[in-house]
């Protein structure tokens, strides 16, 4: 395992990318202070100020998971995230599936962090931004919050990442004992836990500008958001856009 923290870069993604294509092995994690090439999901951008929150990267190559359970590690990533944020911080933070950290700021549901998860070299490179100190005038949308700004008790970043890791290296060294099974690792309960989309109405937007609107009532075995329509059926939706309409 190596744990690198960089002053600045253009994407802990793209860094940790190249990397995985020259071969390295897993764990690799990749910290930056400040990003100038950060980037999100769905061709977006990620910006923050310096130091105004986590910025990283992990290079993994889960031995022993089949290739079509890797789909698990954002979610893995993102409750571990939750989990400990949530506990160092003193307060909630649910995950919009599949995994936008979420906290609620005057009753309102605020994105203060997301995942990035892409495959290059045969590993997985999973990024996870989060908003710490960040205030209100500093935010990129008005959607969006920061630990700080939620109220957090915590909000020093070294603190945060150790824990994070190290939360992050159980549940990982779980989930690969099991084969990368969700349900024995225990992974599906933990994210079912904390998923604030599950039992909602919600507008899904689809990859090809389609749109589904129904209520979430499950995440299955494979991940996959099931959508139930007014007529009753029940669409499993694997990638996708959610808003809450409630
Ligand atoms: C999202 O769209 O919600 C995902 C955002 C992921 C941002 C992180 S910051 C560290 C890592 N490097 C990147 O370029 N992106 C991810």
């Amino acid at each position: 395992t190596s744990l690198d923290v960089v002053t600045e870069t253009g994407s802990t993604n793209s860094d940790l990318a190249a990397r995985a294509k020259a071969g390295e092995p897993e764990a690799a994690v990749l910290v930056a202070e400040s990003q100038n090439a950060g980037r999100g999901r769905l061709d977006r951008r990620w910006s923050a100020p310096p130091r105004s929150g986590l910025f990283l990267s992990l290079l993994l190559r889960p031995e022993g998971v089949p290739m079509e359970r890797y789909g698990w590690l954002p979610i893995l990533v993102g409750t571990a995230a939750a989990a400990t944020l949530g506990r160092i911080g003193e307060l909630e933070i649910g995950l919009k599936w599949p995994n936008d950290l979420q906290v609620v700021v005057d009753g309102t549901e605020r994105k203060i962090g997301g995942i990035l998860t892409e495959l290059s070299g045969g590993a997985v490179i999973a990024g996870l931004g989060v908003n710490v100190t960040l205030r209100e005038s500093e935010l990129p949308v008005p959607a969006a919050a920061s630990l700080a700004l939620a109220g957090a008790k915590v909000t020093d970043r070294q603190t945060l990442l150790r824990s994070l890791l190290r939360e992050f290296a159980e549940l990982y060294g779980e989930w690969t004992a099991a084969a990368g099974d969700p349900h024995a690792s225990g992974l599906l309960s933990a994210y079912t836990a904390r998923c604030t989309t599950l039992g909602r109405p919600v507008r899904v937007l689809l990859p090809g500008a389609r749109e589904l609107t129904g209520e979430a009532v499950a995440v299955d075995g494979d991940g996959r958001l099931v959508v139930r329509t007014p007529d009753g059926t029940r669409h499993p939706v694997a990638a996708g856009d959610v808003v809450h309409v409630r």
